[in-house]
């Protein structure tokens, strides 16, 4: 793909959505109470045992979604109670509410662990069955308020991704989350990364992802990219 092949073309649901006027992100607390944050944590240790450590060295120069970003961290399947929580209709219907879109929910949702110092992942945009990533932290964030935290790009949604590497990580805007902090982001649309973890730090997160439904959703017109853990 050629930067020339990358279009910024949002459906009109999304342009007209709360989440797009909130520059394609949000930060919310206490979507899941204190008892599940545990329960949500005592899962993904059990996970942790068999999830496999993601590495690619480099970045295979997508300039739209999907494609390969350079990473290297830890990534395994989110169980019962990581579906149970994700993929209810209390849950979509509060992403509504909050994001002014109608969504429902794609795959079943990953941890992704940043465990080790420098553990990362590149600027991306997600895949085509990734509208929005549903993002909760399971760990206290480090004193580095970027450490292995989420970068956001919204003031380079309308370029290619080569821009936005070009651009540099001071083109972007952190967006560290506590534990039990969630960041729900337009990821199909905004460029992200997580930036390298300090020494020390562990970051653990519950990902899912959703699909935006749409008019031209509704009428079956619809990519078919294959499923990647690579929401952040
Ligand atoms: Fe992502």
């Amino acid at each position: 793909m050629t930067s020339e092949d990358w279009q910024f073309d949002p459906p009109t649901e999304v342009l007209q959505s709360r989440l797009f006027a909130a520059d394609g992100y949000l930060v919310v607390r206490g979507l899941f109470d204190e008892e599940t944050l545990r329960d949500l944590r005592a899962e993904a240790d059990r996970v942790r045992v068999d999830a496999e450590r993601m590495l690619v060295a480099e970045s295979d120069g997508a300039e739209g979604r999907g494609g390969f970003p350079a990473r290297a961290h830890r990534s395994g399947g989110g169980g019962d109670l990581h579906w149970g929580l994700h993929g209810c209709p209390e849950m979509t219907e509060a992403l509504a509410a909050i994001c002014g879109l109608r969504v429902a929910p794609a795959g079943s949702g990953t941890y992704s662990y940043y465990e080790e110092t420098g553990d990362f992942l590149a600027v991306h945009r997600d895949v085509l069955q990734c509208d929005i990533a549903v993002i909760t932290s399971l760990t206290a964030r480090a004193m580095d308020r970027a450490a292995g935290e989420l970068i956001v790009y919204p003031g380079l949604m309308r370029e290619p991704l080569s821009a936005v590497r070009a651009a540099g990580r001071n083109a972007g805007v952190p967006v560290p989350l506590e534990r039990g902090h969630t960041a729900i982001l337009l990821g199909g649309i905004v460029p992200h990364e997580v930036a390298p973890a300090c020494p020390g730090q562990e970051r653990i997160v519950s990902i899912n992802c959703y699909h935006v439904l749409t008019a031209a959703f509704d009428a079956g017109i619809y990519g078919s990219e294959p499923m990647a853990s690579m929401a952040g």
